[in-house]
């Protein structure tokens, strides 16, 4: 019989097989749950809308539409059609499209999840198909509703385990008449230096200066930190909305960074932009992004309509939370290790005991010799070993060795045992 060479996922575009899914799941039961506390509903739309709609939305000189869209051609009718990069456009459009929901039934909180498709060049973190989380505020004018929206995701992440990995990030990119007298002021800035420019930037010197700002071109980072900051040329409306939004983050004991150069790969934000990075997935840190975006209605043909809202990177929140796990966090309080004939029943009482109490224990099963069960203790992210060899099953105790940080194996008597974790764990 001859061979056939089989056929491949396309390239960036990933299963996601059943010993992954559980983190998928757990991020999604917490994200629907946390929402729904706030009164976000859902709502879905589909995954190919006509290309003008993410061109006149995201923006014709942005990454996404000039580079990474997988646009094609309706063989039928030779309509233009993209796969959606993000789901804001989208969702925007239904909107119009169903007056009835947003306009008649006044102002909506809304969420969607499901693939986006962006031609980037995959690595850890980046993909070609990937999945959002997303909600948007719709037709909520002041800073409550974004500084509601940055609250509820820290309430996600204090839900996941994750909260002492991300860190927040804000900024103010204004109003258009503000983007304007910022963008001349910019270019002008941008001119005076000409000589330190890349191709890059000097391909976007008139078409979209505020990107250059995001460059990383290591020769470019002193003078575009001495470039002119659009927090600082904000009007009033814009100062008193930043204002707003940073004393209830701080009233609700938020800990942010105000990032000046902070401005987002799509065109349709305005006033508040923010995003969530962590340090521990490398280069694409950014688990989360979002803002303000009041023009958008009216640029896609519908009547004025304040919003605000973000979208979560799902493989990059499973990510986090598969580091949490070896981290400790979800990982067992401890891991029983015990050693001859007479250690069986004290391991397995002494599981059923912690278990009792809540905690996650693993008791080892399969026999081996006291090294290689501690290794599999070691590698099960326990924070503990609870080792019973013969001469504890007699005595009636239990040795506590910490794995995850230093101090002295203790012997602790098998009744103790639980009470001593917790005052060890805590
Ligand atoms: P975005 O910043 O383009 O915003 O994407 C949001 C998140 O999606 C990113 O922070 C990242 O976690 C994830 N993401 C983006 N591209 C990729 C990729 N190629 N591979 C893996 N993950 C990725 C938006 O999409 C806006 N629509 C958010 C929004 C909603 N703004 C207002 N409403």
């Amino acid at each position: 019989m001859t061979m056939v060479a089989p056929i491949k996922a396309v390239r960036g575009m990933n299963d996601v097989l059943p010993g992954e899914t559980p983190l998928w799941e757990r991020f999604e039961d917490a994200a629907r749950a946390v929402f729904a506390q706030y009164g976000y509903r859902n709502l879905r739309v589909p995954i190919v809308e006509s290309t003008p709609l993410f061109v006149r939305a995201i923006g014709a000189v942005t990454d996404v539409v000039e580079h990474e869209m997988y646009t094609f051609e309706d063989k039928l009718n030779g309509e233009s059609l993209t796969l959606r990069p993000e789901a804001t456009a989208g969702i925007v459009r239904a909107c119009i499209e169903h007056p009835e929901f947003l306009y008649d039934g006044g102002p909506q909180r809304i969420w969607t999840a499901g693939p986006m498709f962006r031609h980037e060049r995959p690595q850890k973190g980046r993909y070609r198909q990937f999945h959002q989380v997303d909600c948007e505020a719709l037709g909520f004018a002041g800073p409550d509703v974004d500084a509601e929206q940055i609250v509820m995701l820290a309430r996600l992440w204090k839900a996941l385990g994750v909260a002492d990995g991300i860190r927040l990030t804000i900024n103010s990119i204004g109003d258009p008449a503000e983007r304007r007298a910022h963008r001349v002021q910019l270019i002008a800035h941008f001119e005076r230096h000409a000589s330190l420019l890349d191709d890059d930037a000097k391909r976007r010197l008139h078409t979209n200066p505020l990107r250059i700002l995001d460059s990383k071109n290591p020769a470019m980072q002193e003078m575009l930190h001495a470039a002119p900051r659009l927090v600082d040329l904000l009007g009033a409306e814009s100062r008193a909305h930043f204002d707003g939004l940073q004393q209830l983050l701080a009233d609700n004991g938020l800990a942010f960074e105000i990032d000046a150069r902070l401005v987002r790969g799509l065109d349709y934000y305005n006033r508040t932009v923010f995003e969530w990075v962590t340090d521990r997935l490398g280069a694409q840190g950014t688990v989360c992004g979002g803002g303000r975006y009041d023009g958008l209605f009216e640029q896609l043909g519908g009547k004025p309509t304040p919003a605000c809202g973000f979208a979560i990177g799902i493989e990059r929140m499973v990510l986090l939370l598969e580091n949490a796990a070896t981290a400790g966090d979800g990982a067992p309080v401890a891991y029983i290790v015990h050693v001859g004939p007479a250690a069986a029943a004290p391991a397995f009482r002494a599981g059923e005991a912690l278990r009792d109490r809540g905690h996650v224990v693993i008791v080892h099963a399969g026999g081996g010799s006291f090294k290689s069960q501690m290794k599999k203790a070691d590698a099960s992210g326990a924070r503990f070993a609870l080792i019973i060899g013969e001469a504890e099953a007699a005595a009636g105790t239990v040795a506590v060795k910490p794995l995850r940080a230093t101090g002295e194996q203790v012997a602790v008597a098998s009744a103790d045992v639980a009470a001593r974790l917790e005052a060890l764990a805590s």
